[in-house]
């Protein structure tokens, strides 16, 4: 990561941009969800804190026909209903300046002439320093396109050796191995690795970068961080929502590729990776990607013990009154697609050799949650007994809480006041809310920060995203298997487990963890 040289009154991050230069951010897809849920309502809260650069402009680029006022009408819209600061008339005035927009096609030249041409101008009228940003936030089906389009006007290389131009790449980046290395091939035939940013959103969140910090900077954790100590690694990123609108997309993606893939690979490296020798882009993920290299591949014939896949059935999940997932809108019939994937990994290195990791992620589950737990092995010899002659000690167990009540707590046990002898479990804890006031900014504001800043270290590389993908389409390979010995042997589809919405997933996920003598976790909720 970049250092700065802050002076009184500014902030690290402020302090930062103001040493930099100023940019376009040109935006594919600019009439879509993600621009208007996301994107705009984070750089308007930068530009509010100060950390957008002096003159930064954004051009929204897409199909609809919008003209550069009903775009900052759109804009206003999306901040004002999923922004997390107030929209002051005065801030919006100025920042509103700054937003422009030209509409075309993907895959036509004469439309990315015209885009050029509004790019010129705009880099007249406003402080560009004519760097830009292209970020693509459109379907992925058009990601080749445009990367062509940008090279057949020749908008890839900076402008001059003073200049820079990146391309941001939204996910799914592919959807199996294959895909992902053609569409790979395809970017870096046009634009360098270095100047291309993958985006995974989980990296932009505060806890999950925090455990880098809480291993890498505190001395008292990584002695213990191995398989002398640790029994056991769970994550859990559940998601009370169904498949709301996206059931065309999700359908063709499902839980495993919508978010073990991307999301919980990236929590699985960092946590199990080793210590980087330095805080900086190359060094990070050249860790990350050697622990994703450790990460056992599986045969197509092992994938049915390592795995459990299920959909869920109607039911209320949170606030959410789920219908079948086969009953969504944009779903097949007799769709195998799983809403709920557990996944056991084993890491095959020398810290975590015999330390199963156990992953689960799913919609319409129990509760919104994302929470990694690291269970302790046992005391090697117990020397208290309850007053009633147990031994009920529990194990010590750190949970790091991604999201909500963001935070990192440890399980320790304690004695109960009092004359007998009685073990409580209490709880040592550090809540990022009572710490550091408030809750975290929103991913995306700091991903663009960075990207502006030219800091690559919370995107994923080339290596990483493949190798991720390989262990997953190691996982897919399997599943096919099984659908096709289903067809040959009983002559019919596989029906996959089903969990009713609103609970902790399947019977057969508890049987995977039962048979290595574990269970899952519940979150507690208290934290
Ligand atoms: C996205 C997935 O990447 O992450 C969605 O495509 C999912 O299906 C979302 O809902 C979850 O993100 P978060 O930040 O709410 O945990």
């Amino acid at each position: 990561m970049t250092n700065y040289t802050v002076v009184e009154g500014q902030s690290q991050e402020q302090a930062a941009v103001r040493s930099r230069v100023s940019a376009l951010m040109v935006i594919f897809g600019a009439s879509g969800d993600l621009a208007k849920r996301k994107l705009l309502p984070a750089l308007y809260s930068l530009y509010h804190k100060g950390l957008l650069p002096k003159g930064f402009s954004v051009l929204g680029y897409a199909r609809s026909e919008y003209d550069d006022e009903s775009f900052r009408e759109r804009a206003r819209e999306g901040i004002e209903a999923y922004g997390d600061v107030e929209v002051i008339e005065k801030e919006w005035a100025e920042f509103a300046q700054g937003l422009f927009y030209v509409s075309g096609g993907y895959d036509d030249t004469a439309d990315f002439e015209k885009l050029r041409d509004r790019i010129g101008e705009i880099d007249q009228i406003r402080t560009t320093d004519n760097n830009r940003l292209f970020y693509l936030a459109t379907p992925p089906a058009v990601y080749q396109s445009v990367a062509t389009q940008l090279g057949n006007v020749n908008l890839v290389g900076p402008v001059n050796d003073n200049c820079w131009t990146r391309l941001v790449v939204e996910k799914p980046f592919g959807h199996d191995l294959p895909s992902a290395h053609k569409l790979n091939e395809h970017l870096l035939g046009i634009f360098d690795e270095d100047q291309i940013y993958r985006i995974d959103h989980y990296l932009g969140k505060e806890t999950v970068q925090n455990i880098l910090f809480f291993r890498f900077a505190n001395g008292i954790f990584e002695p213990i961080w191995n398989r002398n100590y640790v029994d056991n690694v769970q994550i859990t990123v559940a998601e009370t929502i169904g498949v709301e609108e996206r059931g065309g997309y999700y359908d063709k993606s499902g839980a495993l590729r919508d978010m073990a893939q991307n999301h919980m690979m990236q929590l699985v490296s960092l946590v199990a990776m080793e210590a980087p020798v330095a805080f900086d882009a190359k060094a990070v993920r050249d860790q990350k990607v050697n622990l994703l290299r450790s990460i056992r591949p599986l045969k197509p014939e092992e994938v049915p013990h390592y795995t459990v896949r299920a959909q869920y059935r109607a039911g209320k999940a949170g606030k959410e009154d789920l219908i079948n997932y086969w009953d969504e809108d944009g779903v097949e019939e007799n769709s195998t697609t799983e809403t709920y994937v557990a996944w056991k990994l084993e890491i095959d290195n020398w810290r975590w050799n015999g330390v199963p990791f156990y992953l689960r992620t799913g919609k319409g589950m129990a509760r919104k949650v994302s929470e990694i737990t690291i269970t302790f092995r046992r005391v090697p010899h117990m020397v208290f007994q309850n007053g009633d002659g147990t031994e009920h000690v529990s194990r010590n167990i750190l949970t790091i809480r991604i999201q909500p009540n963001e935070g990192i707590h440890l399980k320790i046990n304690a004695k109960q006041p009092g004359p007998a002898i009685h073990m409580q479990p209490v709880d040592m804890e550090f809540n990022y809310g009572s710490s550091f006031g408030g809750d975290p900014p929103d991913a995306y504001q700091r991903l663009i920060l960075d990207v502006i800043l030219g800091d690559s270290t919370l995107f994923t590389r080339r290596d990483e995203v493949e190798i991720a993908w390989d262990r997953v389409t190691r996982v897919q390979e399997g599943w096919r298997l099984q659908e096709a010995q289903e067809i040959e042997e009983n002559g019919r589809p596989l029906r996959l487990p089903t969990y009713t919405a609103g609970t902790w997933g399947p019977k057969e996920s508890d049987a995977m963890l039962a048979a290595d003598s574990q269970g899952w976790r519940e979150p507690d909720g208290r934290h």
